[in-house]
C-alpha cells in the first residue's frame, strides 16, 4: 500500500481579499503534495476558509447581510484563486459546515466529560477585533500588543481548556524531535515562550458579546473561541475522532503556517491534540512574511499584491515559480516586480526555455524531429548521468526539509550541466561528419532525456510547464505516471519519438517591455489591454443621474487613510457621501467646490457609515483630480 502523506494550510480569515501571503503558503503545500504523488504517495491536501468570530459578524452587520450569507459570498474569492493557480487540494474545508461543526461539538463535550475543560470567572484586558485576553502586563501603552488598538477591561464567566498542565511535555516533545518544529530558529522561539508558565486556554465567548460561533455542546450561552473551533478543520475533515484514526491520515505530514501563527500551531493545537489523545504532527513548519518593495503589504498603503492580476501578467507558472525560488522557505522576503523580472529573464528564459529550445530545435534539424538511438557512452555522458541522479538524490532528501528554493537551485545545477553538455559537445559540429553523426545521435538522445527528467523534476512548481515539455517530446504518459521512479533509470524515453518543437515555453521580457510594464505597475494604471472596453448604448450612458452637487461640509474619517465624509447640497436636498480622496485633498479645501454626483447610485456602507451616492474624479496613478466646471451652474442641475 501506498505511504500516506498529508498535508494542510492555514485555513484562510473569509473575509481578507486573497494576495501573494495566502498565495505563498497554498503554493508552497501544492507544490509538496505534487512531489509526493509523484512519488507514489497517498497525499490529502487540505485548505480551507476560517469564517467564523467578530471580524465576520462584524463585517457582516456592516455589508447588511446575515453572517452566513456574508461568508458564502466571500469563500469563493479564495477558491477561484486556488483554481487559478492549479492548486491540486483534495478537500476545501469551511468552519460553517455541517460536518466541521459537528466534530467541533463531539470534540468539546469529549473534553469537557473528561474533565479537561472547566468554567471559571476571568478578567483581563480584551481586544476586540483580536478576539483574545491580554493581561496587564502584556499592554503596550495600554493598547494590545499585537495591534496596538484599544483593550477593554472585561469579567465575566468562561471556559477554559487546561492547557496548562501539558507545559513539560510539550517542551519534552520538542527537544525530542527536531523535526516537529521548523526552521530552527522557530522552534526555539517557541521553546523561548515555554520558558514562562503556560496559562490555561480560555475557549469562549458569551453570546452576547459575539453570537457568530458554534454553540458550545454543553453550556448554549457560548460559542466556542474562533482559534479553538479553527484548528479542529485539520481533523474534522476526515469525520470525527475515530475516523481520524481510521484515516490512515494522522499524525499530519506538515502544518504549513506563517509565522505570525506559530503559537497557535505550536502551543494550543499540540496540546489541543495531546487532550484528545492523537499523536502531534510530524512537522509544524512556520514560513515568513512577504513585503512589497520593502514596505508591509497594507490595504492603507495600496500595495497589496493582487495575484489574479500577477497571474494575468506574467502566467502561473512564473508566479508559482518566483515565490519559492526566490526567498529561502522559513525567511522573509520581499515582493517586487523587477525582481521577478528578472527570473523570468535570466533563470526561465534564458536558461531553462533556452535549453529546451534548442534541444528541440536540433533534433528538428539533425533528426526530423525523431529522437535517435543512442550509441556507446563517453565521459561526458557519464557526466551528465551522475549529475543526473546526484540532483535527483538531492531533491528527494531536500523535500523533507521543505527547502523550496535550494530544491529549485538544484534542479537549476542539472540545467546548467545540460547546457553546458551541448555546449561542450558541439552538435552543430558533429553534424557535419558521417562518422560525427553516430556521436550526435547520442549526443540528441541524451539531451532530450535530460529535459525529460529536468521537465518531471520542475513539474511540482510548474505544473503547466511540466506538461509543455512532454508534449514538446512528444511523450504521451502524464507527468503523474512517469513518476520519480522513472528518473532513476537513464533511458527512460523511447528512442523514435516523435517530437514537436513548439513556441518557445518563457520568452524574454525585452528591456523596453519590461520598462512600459514595471511604469503601468508603478503608476497604479491599468496595463494597456489589447482589447476594446466594451461599447453601451445612449440608454445605458442615460440611466446614469449625474446631478451637480455644492460640498457644504468636509471631514476625515477616523482609522481610514483614504476616506473623506461629505455633507453635500443638491438644491432640493441633502445628502452623505464617502469619497476616496483623503490622500489627495484635505476636507478645508473641499469646502464650497461644485462637484457632480452619481445621485442614483444604491447607497452603501463604507467604515460603518452610509454613503448615498458618489462624487466623480479622474485618476492616474495615485493622483486624483475631482470632475467640475468652469462657470456656476444651479445645484442639482443633470450632467449629461
Ligand atoms: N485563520 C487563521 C488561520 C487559522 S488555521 C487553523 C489566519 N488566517 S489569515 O488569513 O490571517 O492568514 C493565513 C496565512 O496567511 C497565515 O499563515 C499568514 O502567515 C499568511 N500570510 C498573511 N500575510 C502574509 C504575508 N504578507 N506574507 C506571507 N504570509 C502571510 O491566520
Amino acid at each position: 500500500m501506498s505511504k500516506k502523506f498529508y498535508i494542510t494550510t492555514p485555513i484562510y480569515y473569509v473575509n481578507d481579499v486573497p494576495h501573494i501571503g495566502h498565495a505563498y503558503t497554498t503554493i508552497a503545500a501544492d507544490v509538496a503534495a505534487r512531489y509526493k504523488r509523484l512519488g507514489g504517495h497517498d497525499v490529502f491536501f487540505l485548505t480551507g476558509t476560517d469564517e467564523h468570530g467578530q471580524k465576520v459578524q462584524q463585517a457582516a452587520i456592516e455589508a447588511g447581510k446575515s453572517p452566513q450569507d456574508h461568508v458564502d459570498s466571500l469563500y469563493i474569492r479564495f477558491k477561484e484563486l486556488w483554481q487559478k493557480l492549479n492548486i491540486s487540494h483534495t478537500d476545501f474545508i469551511r468552519t460553517t459546515e455541517p460536518r466541521h461543526k459537528k466534530v467541533v461539538q463531539e470534540i468539546l463535550q469529549d473534553l469537557h466529560d473528561r474533565g479537561e475543560i472547566y468554567k471559571d470567572s476571568y478578567e483581563g484586558w480584551y481586544c476586540m477585533p483580536d478576539e483574545r485576553f491580554w493581561t496587564e502586563k502584556d499592554l503596550v501603552d495600554g493598547n494590545c500588543p499585537e495591534c496596538g488598538r484599544k483593550v477593554e477591561k472585561i469579567k465575566e464567566y468562561n471556559y477554559f481548556f487546561k492547557m496548562g498542565q501539558h507545559q513539560d511535555w510539550l517542551i519534552e516533545q520538542i527537544q525530542s524531535n527536531e523535526k516537529f518544529i521548523l526552521p530552527a530558529s522557530r522552534r526555539n522561539e517557541v521553546l523561548g515562550f515555554l520558558q514562562k508558565p503556560l496559562e490555561d486556554l480560555c475557549i469562549s465567548r458569551p453570546k452576547e458579546r459575539l453570537s457568530w460561533g458554534i454553540p458550545l455542546p454543553f453550556d448554549d450561552d457560548y460559542v466556542t473561541y474562533v482559534w479553538f473551533d479553527a484548528l479542529i478543520n485539520y481533523i474534522s475533515v476526515h469525520g470525527s475522532l475515530a475516523d481520524v484514526r481510521a484515516s490512515g491520515y494522522w499524525p499530519t505530514s506538515h502544518h504549513l503556517i506563517g509565522k505570525d501563527i506559530l503559537t497557535t500551531h505550536a502551543v494550543y493545537w499540540s496540546t489541543m491534540l495531546k487532550a484528545m489523545d492523537l499523536a502531534v504532527p510530524d512537522n509544524i513548519f512556520a514560513h515568513g512574511w512577504w513585503t512589497v518593495n520593502g514596505q508591509k503589504m497594507s490595504k492603507s498603503l495600496r500595495n497589496v499584491v493582487e495575484p489574479n492580476l500577477l497571474i494575468e501578467q506574467f502566467g502561473v507558472d512564473v508566479i508559482r515559480y518566483f515565490l519559492l525560488r526566490e526567498v529561502p522557505f522559513g525567511l522573509d522576503g520581499d515582493f517586487s516586480h523587477k525582481a521577478l523580472i528578472g527570473r523570468i529573464n535570466s533563470d526561465l528564459a534564458n536558461n531553462l526555455g533556452n535549453l529546451v529550445n534548442r534541444t528541440l530545435n536540433m533534433l528538428g534539424k539533425y533528426f526530423k524531429g525523431i529522437v535517435p538511438q543512442p550509441d556507446a557512452a563517453g565521459d561526458e555522458d557519464a557526466l551528465l548521468k551522475k549529475k543526473c541522479s546526484e540532483v535527483v538524490g538531492e531533491v528527494d532528501k531536500l523535500f523533507d526539509e521543505l527547502a523550496f528554493s535550494k530544491i529549485l537551485m538544484k534542479i537549476w545545477e542539472l540545467l546548467d550541466t545540460s547546457n553546458q553538455y551541448i555546449n561542450n559537445t558541439a552538435p552543430w559540429n558533429l553534424a557535419k561528419s558521417e562518422e560525427g553523426k553516430k556521436r550526435l545521435a547520442t549526443v540528441m538522445y541524451n539531451s532530450a532525456e535530460a529535459v525529460r527528467v529536468i521537465g518531471i523534476l520542475i513539474s511540482p512548481f510548474m505544473p503547466e510547464t511540466g506538461d509543455k515539455i512532454m508534449a514538446q517530446l512528444g511523450i504521451d504518459t502524464p507527468v503523474n505516471q512517469q513518476g520519480l521512479d522513472s528518473l532513476k533509470q537513464w533511458g527512460w524515453i523511447k528512442a523514435e519519438t516523435q517530437t514537436h518543437q513548439g513556441a518557445q515555453i518563457f520568452p524574454r521580457i525585452d528591456d523596453p517591455a519590461a520598462a512600459k510594464l514595471l511604469a503601468s505597475i508603478e503608476t497604479g494604471s491599468e496595463p494597456e489591454k489589447t482589447e476594446p472596453p466594451e461599447q453601451i448604448t445612449i440608454e445605458d450612458v442615460m440611466k446614469l443621474d449625474l446631478r451637480t452637487a455644492k460640498i457644504l461640509e468636509a471631514e476625515k474619517v477616523k482609522k481610514s487613510k483614504k476616506l473623506i465624509k461629505l455633507k453635500v447640497d443638491l438644491g432640493n436636498e441633502q445628502r452623505q457621501v464617502l469619497a476616496g480622496i483623503a490622500e489627495t485633498y484635505e476636507p478645508e479645501q473641499l469646502i464650497g467646490r461644485t462637484v457632480i454626483l452619481v445621485a442614483n447610485l444604491k447607497p452603501a456602507k463604507l467604515m460603518g457609515l452610509e454613503s448615498q451616492g458618489m462624487i466623480l474624479a479622474g485618476s492616474s496613478g495615485k493622483k486624483i483630480v475631482l470632475a467640475g466646471f468652469d462657470e456656476a451652474l444651479d445645484l442639482g442641475a443633470r450632467v449629461k
